[in-house]
């Protein structure tokens, strides 16, 4: 499926871009779910969310269905959310004191620990051991508030992987913001093109020129570091219509999570992979203060000018993957100065690709 030199790591100033049948082919569509999607961090949701008892977030892992919670001792759990009869979906039921995972299919149960409970109008069953009919538990893990899940049980902790970002941001506290507004975008491209487009700010003058404006754009900079990398720009000061100070950062973490983080506000962009050209982006805002005048007035404006940008940027991503999915486009280069955090993630992409063709 793979021509050898497309995989090769190299420096920027020699790389050629990842070639165009990435981000058109359903077969590397397909081994990105294994290869990418069920080895990495996924975001889930901000703990606010499942705060609380009976709330849970049920989310779909490269078409795995995946139910997280908290337990009775206030311990983030996660299953695969499939019930072990007959495949049904799962739901926390709050009855009275205690809380139980129940299917929605035929009502079986589970405890909250994942071991099955009770089946309704079972009796006659015969060599049924009720121990080898658990749920399938999850890695899940807590950051800064935000709740992560990965496949693979091997995966290196994603506090490990992003640490340093919660220093970076200080004193910017990612834990307690709260949730406004949720908006999702159904793009015509491949999940990479989006990705690609995010992680430069090469396109800026051209594509968005108010934002150009609005951050000191000759001080934009990119710094990759290993699972992540940061965009970073001061904000013009004539421009600033934040309460506080402090620039704009502009996180990517590995595979498909984008955290904009500006003052008082964090905006979560996740990137989820429909089929080979088509990609469902959900933006998740948060705010200091959703509660005052003054508050929900630069919320208003920031919304705006965020949806603005964002179909400036639909736009060029969906032509954009119709450039590459065209007869003439094979690969591309890459600029030295801006384009560094375009490199690393089609590194990462290509180490994760080299290692699941290892071991298959
Ligand atoms: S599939 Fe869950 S109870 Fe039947
Ligand atoms: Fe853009």
């Amino acid at each position: 499926m793979f021509d050898k030199n497309d995989l090769k790591i190299k420096p920027i100033e020699k790389t050629e871009t990842i070639p165009s049948n990435w981000y058109c082919d359903g077969n590397i569509f397909s081994l990105e779910k294994e290869a990418v999607f069920s080895s990495n961090w996924q975001y889930a949701g901000h703990i606010e969310e499942i705060k609380d008892r009976t709330n849970s977030f049920q989310i779909d892992i490269a078409g795995n269905p995946v139910i997280i919670f908290k337990n009775d001792e206030n311990e983030l759990t996660a299953f695969y959310n499939v019930c072990r009869h007959r495949g049904g979906p799962l739901n926390l039921l709050n009855s009275g004191k205690k809380t139980v995972l129940q299917c929605g299919y035929h009502g079986w149960t589970y405890k909250l620990d994942g071991q099955l409970r009770g089946m309704p109008r079972f009796n006659r069953v015969e060599l049924f051991d009720k121990s080898e009919h658990c749920l399938t538990p999850v890695k899940t893990e807590l950051w800064e508030g935000l709740v992560f899940v990965n496949l693979n049980n091997e995966a290196v902790p994603i506090s490990n992987q992003i640490s340093k970002i919660a220093e970076e941001i200080k004193p910017n506290n990612l834990e307690h913001k709260k949730h406004y507004k949720r908006v999702e975008y159904n793009i015509k491209c491949n999940w990479k093109i989006y990705v690609d487009n995010y992680l430069e700010g090469y396109h800026l003058p051209y594509v968005h020129p108010e934002l150009c404006d609005f951050l000191d754009y000759r001080e934009y900079k990119t710094i990759v570091s290993e699972f992540y990398s940061l965009q970073y720009s001061p904000i013009n000061n004539k421009k600033n219509f934040y309460k506080g100070e402090g620039g704009a950062y502009y996180y990517f973490i590995y595979p498909n999570l984008m955290l904009n983080i500006l003052p008082c506000r964090l905006q979560i962009n996740q990137i989820i992979p429909i089929s080979e050209r088509e990609t469902l982006v959900k933006f998740d805002y948060f705010y200091d203060d959703i509660e005052t005048k003054e508050g929900l007035k630069s919320i208003k404006t920031d919304i705006l000018m965020s949806d603005k940008i964002q179909f400036e940027d639909i736009e060029i991503c969906e032509k954009v993957q119709k450039g590459v999915s065209s007869n003439v486009y094979k690969k591309g280069r890459l600029s030295v100065e801006c384009e560094t955090g375009v490199h690393h993630f089609q590194n990462l992409l290509r180490k994760d690709y080299i290692s699941y063709s290892n071991n298959s």
